[in-house]
């Protein structure tokens, strides 16, 4: 297992050593120093095991403890934040992308208490963006600093993109089912964020959805929180788990968010557990919006 985590990271430093370049501009975080979303970025090593209903339920639970949250979608392969809400928004991510508006103007509330940023579906030319362009489109997240939490749903696997995601993130989340696959996909972008990022301190946490039970789960967090403090010598921190309820595909069916149409089945209990949690363990002063942009800009240019 060492031996292939290694091997990944040599793989890693020799791909970014050839994708981002020296060639650096220093950009200058355009934000106040009070201006602090906590942006939280939910990721997974596999496909369906449960991001944008997370993402979705999660900013439902936050917006029910009186936060202002905007759920971006940033599966720019297979967005779905819009169809999980039933809505067809005009403008989305394609048309900020294009510079042709600006994420503010593409901003929609939902009659759910939260804003979302929809995402641009089936656009495939625009999930593996240049690195300038990810860098306007990251810069582009400095006019949402009014709210006060972020939420982005990106898509599974690694991509610079996901990266960048994570890199900007106060809370990376990756999300795993108890499905041997699932844990071993989960378990190589845990790696390739270690490799990417050792010397920064990731606020990265584990859920684990569509358990069984508490002790199914629990068991599956500490085979992955232990392997990843023992290989990589990573901290992660296990957020809590999902059980796996109906009332979740019905409510998908419905295009309506399972903490709306069914507030008391185990799955909505379950997020509003993991909201609580992620609410008492706030990030620190060094993290937030300002830190966020210091830590996007400086992965690629080491100094900000
Ligand atoms: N806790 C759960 N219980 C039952 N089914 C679930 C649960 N979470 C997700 N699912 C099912 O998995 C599908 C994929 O979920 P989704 O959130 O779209 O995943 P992703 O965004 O990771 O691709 C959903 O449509 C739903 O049917
Ligand atoms: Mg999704």
């Amino acid at each position: 297992m060492e031996d292939q985590a290694e091997r990944l990271r040599e793989i890693m430093k020799r791909k970014r050593e050839g994708t981002v370049t020296a060639k650096n501009t220093v950009v200058k975080p355009n934000v106040k120093s009070g201006d602090k979303p906590r942006i939280i970025t939910v990721t997974s090593g596999k496909g369906g095991v449960g991001k944008t209903n997370l993402s979705v339920n999660m900013a439902l639970a936050f917006a029910r403890i009186g936060k202002k949250v905007i759920v971006m979608d940033a599966d720019l392969g297979l967005a779905n934040v819009n169809v999980m809400l039933n809505m067809i928004p005009k403008y989305n991510l394609y048309h900020v992308i294009k510079k042709q508006k600006t994420i503010r103007e593409i901003l929609v509330e939902t009659e759910y208490g939260i804003s979302i940023v929809a995402g641009a579906s089936g656009f495939s030319q625009i999930a593996n963006l240049g690195e300038e362009d990810r860098k306007d489109f990251i810069r582009e997240l400095d006019s949402l600093s009014n709210a006060d939490i972020i939420i982005i749903d990106t898509s599974a696997g690694v991509s610079s993109n996901v990266l960048d995601f994570i890199a900007a993130a106060d809370d990376a989340v990756i999300i795993t089912t108890p499905e041997p696959t699932a844990i071993t996909d989960a378990y190589g972008i845990i790696k390739i964020i270690a490799t990417e990022y050792d010397s920064l301190d990731m606020g990265l946490k584990l859920v684990v959805n569509r358990a069984r039970g508490a002790a199914e789960a629990k068991g599956v967090a500490d085979r992955m929180i232990k392997i990843a403090g023992q290989f990589l010598n990573l901290n992660v921190d296990y957020l809590g788990f999902i059980y796996d309820d109906s009332a979740v595909p019905h409510a998908v069916l419905r295009q309506k968010p399972f903490m709306v149409e069914d507030p008391k089945c185990k799955a909505s209990i379950c997020v509003q557990h993991i909201v609580e949690r992620m609410d008492r363990n706030k990030p620190g002063e060094s993290r937030g919006f300002g830190a966020m942009l210091r830590r996007f800009f400086g992965r690629s240019q080491e100094t900000t």
